[in-house]
């Protein structure tokens, strides 16, 4: 049975204030919740936006304010620094690790997703980039790198965007990468090794095919030892392969989960059938009715829709499905690559590639005569239309004709 549209006295509870608990606070007041809200987080420095963590504020561009998301008293929400422990659907009760009890009408977990690690770690100079502290942390590291050399271990979006960041202060970076070629699970393993080709256009050591066996030096790291026998001496490490739902505090809750930690969701993000309890984010695994399975997305843009359409289910009569685009952006030695709609495995690929002095190209991924999904390079023009193609449900060789004469 659901539990029925919300009314203006309810409480709701959100774990997790990134983006998609930020957001969504932001959508209870927008669509008219009059009720209680209480945002958890551990973080003490959250509310903040991640993306600059590896880019300008890591460059030192940026202070971190102008990284914040606002006070929640913006959208008189109660802040509580404290992690969830533990979850009593039964009573509607989330426990919290420093005692405290929350009692809930809806409940909304955006508590997101915590980087893997390496045997090794932690240990000094060995750095995962995730919260704002990390970043912190990683920026008084490369200052302090004595002989300026980085080793990213992971070239996945993380990987990229430190290694370029730490490029453009003139250190000497060298990426590690198991797969053939970064992002191949993503784009296909074509497009990746073309897309790879920028670490080398600017000065960034790029080694696919490997993983590393150990972080070597005591107490603090020297160097990096590879699958292949090689060894790349270190001042700074950081470590970028991935990350995992932090979900484990729901174990024996009743709240379903994949294997991967994820919560498993309906269309609309409800994790149970009552309704009481909506994941959104990097830890929600919302059911796709066109994939019919369900999937799991680690981009801002999805955690601002899953927000923006949950604020809506919970204030409104009728659950709301989300109505985000698949989209990721990424911003890399100086220029930007996007990703516009879902590559499939069998897809046919176009790639049109642009003149002019840097690497510039486009692809268009067609699933029959259909335009399914793009990747630009360095190229806003080509994002534009595409853009416009894929809102209009265009064809793939419309798009590609598009692009040659731009
Ligand atoms: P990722 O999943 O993007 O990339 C991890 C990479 O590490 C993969 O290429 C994988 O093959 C590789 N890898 C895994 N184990 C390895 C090993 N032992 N040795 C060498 N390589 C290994 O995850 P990443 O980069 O850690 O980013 C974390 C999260 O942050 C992701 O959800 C990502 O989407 C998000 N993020 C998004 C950005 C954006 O949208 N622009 C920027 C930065 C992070």
């Amino acid at each position: 049975m659901t539990a029925g549209p919300l009314g203006s006295a309810g409480h709701v509870v959100v774990v997790g204030a990134s983006v998609g608990g930020s957001r969504l606070a932001a959508g209870l007041r927008e669509t008219g919740h009059t009720g209680r809200i209480t945002l958890v987080d551990p973080d003490p420095d959250a509310p903040y936006d991640r993306p600059p963590l590896s880019k300008q504020i890591l460059a030192g561009d940026w202070d971190a304010e102008r990284a914040s998301l606002g006070d929640p008293a913006r959208w008189d929400a109660a802040h509580v620094v404290a992690a969830a422990a533990a979850l009593d659907t039964g009573q509607r009760r989330l426990h919290l690790d420093d005692g405290t009890r929350l009692g809930y009408d809806r409940l909304v977990l955006a508590c997101g997703a915590a980087p893997r690690t390496l045997p090794g770690m932690p240990r000094g100079g060995v750095h995962v980039l995730r919260t704002l502290a990390d970043c912190h942390r990683l920026r008084a590291g490369l200052d302090r790198a004595r002989h300026g050399r980085l080793v990213v271990v992971g070239g996945g979006l993380i990987g990229a965007e430190v290694a370029s960041t730490a490029r453009a202060r003139g250190m000497d970076v060298t990426v590690v990468e198991a797969l053939p070629a970064p992002l191949s699970g993503l784009l296909g393993e074509e497009v990746a090794a073309e897309l790879a080709l920028l670490h080398a256009d600017n000065g960034v050591r790029l080694l696919t095919g490997t993983g590393v066996t150990a972080l070597l030096g005591e107490p603090d790291v020297t160097g990096v030892a590879l699958t292949d026998g090689r060894v790349l001496p270190a001042d700074v490490v950081v470590v970028g392969i991935g990350v995992r739902p932090a979900t484990g505090w729901l174990a024996g809750s009743g709240v379903p989960l994949h294997d991967d930690g994820g919560i498993l969701c309906d269309a609309y993000g409800a994790a149970d059938a009552g309704r009481t309890v909506y994941a959104v984010g990097d830890a929600a695994r919302w059911y796709d009715p066109l994939l019919a399975r369900h999937v799991r997305v680690e981009h801002w843009t999805n955690a601002v829709a899953q927000a923006d359409a949950v604020a809506r289910s919970i204030t409104g009569p009728e659950p709301v499905p989300s109505g985000g685009e698949f989209f990721v952006w990424s911003d890399q030695y100086g220029g930007k690559i996007t990703v516009l709609g879902r590559p499939g495995p069998d897809d046919d690929i176009t790639v049109v590639r642009a003149g002019g002095g840097r690497r510039r190209f486009a692809v268009a991924y067609r699933r029959g005569t259909r335009l399914a999904a793009v990747l630009t390079v360095n190229w806003p023009k080509a994002l534009l239309t595409a853009r416009r193609a894929l809102s209009a449900h265009g064809g793939a060789d419309d798009v590609v004709t598009t692009w040659k004469a731009l």
